[in-house]
């Protein structure tokens, strides 16, 4: 299939509405969480479908830790079984793994499984960027520290010291489940960025949903700035 010109290079997502599905079937928030693991691996398809250079999803910020131990170890438990899952996959269809956040803060297991599959899937082309105890302000404040070491902050010394310096300009930022704030993510990347909000909730999100985020993206012009 061809790649439409129109289309965005780099795509984020915040995953919101995993405990709302749960809750509306009467199933534990876990059960939410699985099923946006699936929700995950469409996506990833999707836009590996639709051409797009980058996906970056929040799965985890700075303030989950703040949930009770039994979530924080239910997605744990559910990064693990994912990478064990789905990264020979990866591999073979050309996604690289990159982690924007401090994950060597995640138990010992975590990180090795995280730096194995970066590892792995470095030559990929499309990347695949998940957010592990990320949180923007944070990310910004350690830019600047860094660009001060170097000796001059201004905004492309600090754009080049976030996380996100070797990834594509962020064109398309998606929120599900009707929330709309970007909750300390990417605040720095979404300068310029569209922002698409859409009531489904995250494990219901699918292919037709991205389509209409790309198609809204599409009809948007951008103006950067100028007139
Ligand atoms: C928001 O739903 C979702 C999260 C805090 C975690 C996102 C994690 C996943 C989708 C799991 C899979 C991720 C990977 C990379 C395998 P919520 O619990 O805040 O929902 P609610 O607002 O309805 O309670």
């Amino acid at each position: 299939m061809s790649v439409q010109d129109s289309n965005p290079r780099h795509v984020a997502i915040i995953m919101d509405g995993n405990g709302r599905w749960a809750k509306k079937r009467h199933l534990p928030r876990a059960m939410g969480h699985q099923k946006g693991g699936e929700a995950v691996r469409r996506a990833v398809k999707a836009c590996s479908k639709y051409g797009i250079e980058c996906l970056t999803l929040y799965a985890f910020s700075s303030e989950n830790w703040k949930r009770g131990e039994e979530e924080v170890g239910d997605l744990m438990n559910l990064m693990k079984k994912f990478i064990g899952s789905d990264l020979e996959d990866f591999i073979a269809n050309g996604i690289r793994l990159r982690i924007l956040g401090d994950y060597t803060a995640f138990e010992p297991e975590i990180v090795a499984l995280l730096e194995d599959a970066l590892e792995r899937t470095k030559a990929g082309k499309q990347t695949l960027a998940v957010a592990l105890n990320y949180g923007s302000q944070q990310e910004i404040a350690r830019a600047a520290r860094l660009a001060a070491d170097q000796g001059e902050i201004s905004p492309e010394t600090i754009a080049a010291n976030l996380y996100t310096a070797d990834l594509p300009p962020l064109d398309l930022l998606i929120r599900t489940s009707g929330e709309i704030r970007l909750s300390n993510f990417l605040l720095w990347q979404s300068a310029y960025a569209e922002m698409y909000f859409t009531e489904v909730l995250w494990p219901d999100f699918g292919e037709q949903d991205l389509k209409l985020a790309l198609d809204e993206f599409a009809r948007r012009e951008r103006r950067f700035g100028g007139r």
